[in-house]
């Protein structure tokens, strides 16, 4: 394939960027807002980096109207935003606060003005405080309350052009109920599934609302996906792979498409695996339009008898260049999971919901600018990379840069900087990094530019 060959990239491709509310909008509980998850999980001493919060992060719940202006200079054609549950419904369900969905709303309208394509995903992770009271995603109820918030949304802004329900539900299951780095910072081997299938269950419910109001845009979900490749070719590597892959990837693929578990699962979770009511199965394959993937790095498997659930670590490589989340780049993995999804799961349009990669930068010079090689140089090599699944007949609509902004990076707090564009916490000050003006350019050529240094 001729990187430049950029009739891979038909016109109706879609190029733009993406975010997450808790993560950049600051003001939590401004206008009526009921506090989130990770809004008390920040406020809790210990859990963050430096104790860091969404208190501020980009302010962008005041500055949204700049930042839409910035994203149309910079030639994005879409933004993926999240939805604040608790903005919408204070206490998760029941009342609507109004003041909460007018900034959606005009959120989205300013988006449409600037001739760029509001894409919103309605569960990034900030899960009302109050539905955490009543046992959030280990409420069966959740299902329900879910479907009756997405069924507001939907109604609320009719101008969105994709619709995700979730985004990525195993780290919602693995890091925030089993390993606990993460809301609501549970470990608990026996939540978890739970959790994973609650989640699936509100997902097909949320889907089905929206067919019942009669919605004509795509909806689908958002997952993130890693090929799963033995350390060896030793029989226990290739085990460790194949529940590495089962826990990971098909734990949330395969009950949507084929409407059950891998027989990995009940292995992997031994008693914590619990009995599923058949029935639940009719939600959670209700069918998709879409799937949203995000991609960042692969898992090279090996075995390790003393690693918690799928008994598989992940084993560093010493020739590959990692990022400062201790990712492996690997751009070749995005080909190869998109055609891995292919294969397993058919034709479905896919978009990249997200692909990007923290790096250390170097301040921002006098005359305005960060020069950020590593980040463009990721961006190339996967966008190539996407470009290659492609041309094997991967039906790919569209990619999202994570992210348009430097913003909290949950516990991680403001250490690591996944933005193409620079913030300055303190003044707030947006500046856009060389790999942003690449991205612009790969945009304004349909990919074209993708060659250029
Ligand atoms: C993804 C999350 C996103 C961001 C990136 C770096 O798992 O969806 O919010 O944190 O990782």
């Amino acid at each position: 394939m001729s990187t430049t060959d950029s009739s891979l990239f038909p016109p109706g491709f879609l190029w733009g960027a993406a975010t997450a509310a808790y993560q950049i909008e600051g003001s939590p509980l401004a206008d009526g807002a009921g506090a989130s998850i990770w809004h008390r999980f920040t406020h809790t001493p210990g859990r963050t980096v430096n104790g860091d919060s969404g208190d501020v992060a980009c302010d962008h719940y005041h500055r949204y109207a700049d930042d839409v202006a910035l994203m149309r200079a910079l030639g994005l054609q879409a933004y993926r935003f999240s939805v604040s549950w608790g903005r919408v419904l204070p206490e998760g369900k029941g009342r609507v606060n109004q003041r909460g969905l007018d900034f959606y709303r005009r959120l989205a309208d300013a988006l449409r003005a600037a001739g760029i394509k509001p894409v919103a995903t309605l569960y990034h992770w900030d899960l009302p405080a109050a539905l955490d009271d009543l046992g959030g995603w280990l409420n069966r109820d959740i299902a329900a309350w879910f479907a009756d918030y997405a069924a507001v949304m939907f109604k609320a802004l009719d101008g969105v052009e994709l619709w995700a329900t979730l985004n990525e539900p195993w780290v919602v299951a693995d890091g925030g109920y089993l390993h606990g780095a993460l809301a609501p910072g549970h470990k608990n081997l026996f939540e978890a599934p739970l959790v994973s299938h609650n989640l699936l269950r509100a997902h097909g419910r949320a889907v089905k609302a929206y067919r019942a109001h009669g919605g004509t845009k795509p909806i689908g979900i958002v997952v993130n996906l890693e090929p799963k490749v033995p350390a060896s070719t030793s029989d226990d590597d290739l085990a460790a792979t194949a529940r590495a892959d089962a826990y990971m990837n098909r734990q949330y693929l395969d009950p949507i498409f084929f409407g059950e578990y891998p027989d990995a699962l009940a292995g992997i979770f031994g008693e914590a695996w619990p009995q599923f009511p058949s029935s639940d199965f009719d939600d959670i394959r209700a069918p998709l339009d879409f799937v949203g993937i995000n991609y960042y790095k692969r898992g090279v498997a090996k075995h390790d008898p003393n690693a918690q659930i799928d008994r598989a670590v992940n084993v560093h490589q010493p020739r590959s260049i990692y990022t400062e989340t201790g990712w492996e780049v690997c751009a070749p993995g995005l080909t190869d999971i998109l055609s891995w999804f292919r294969d397993r799961y058919g034709a479905m349009p896919v978009y990249i919901t997200e692909n990007g990669a923290a790096f250390y930068d170097p301040p921002t010079v006098p005359e305005g600018g960060v020069d950020d090689p590593l980040r463009v140089d990721y961006l190339r090599q996967h966008i190539v990379a996407m470009g290659e699944a492609m041309r094997r007949g991967v039906d790919v609509r569209g990619y999202f840069v994570w992210s348009l902004l430097d913003n909290l990076e949950w516990s991680l707090g403001y250490t690591k900087r996944f933005g193409i564009v620079h913030v300055d916490f303190h003044t707030q000050q947006r500046t856009p990094k060389r790999s942003a003006r690449f991205y612009g350019e790969v945009i304004a050529t349909g990919g074209a530019a993708i060659d250029q240094r």
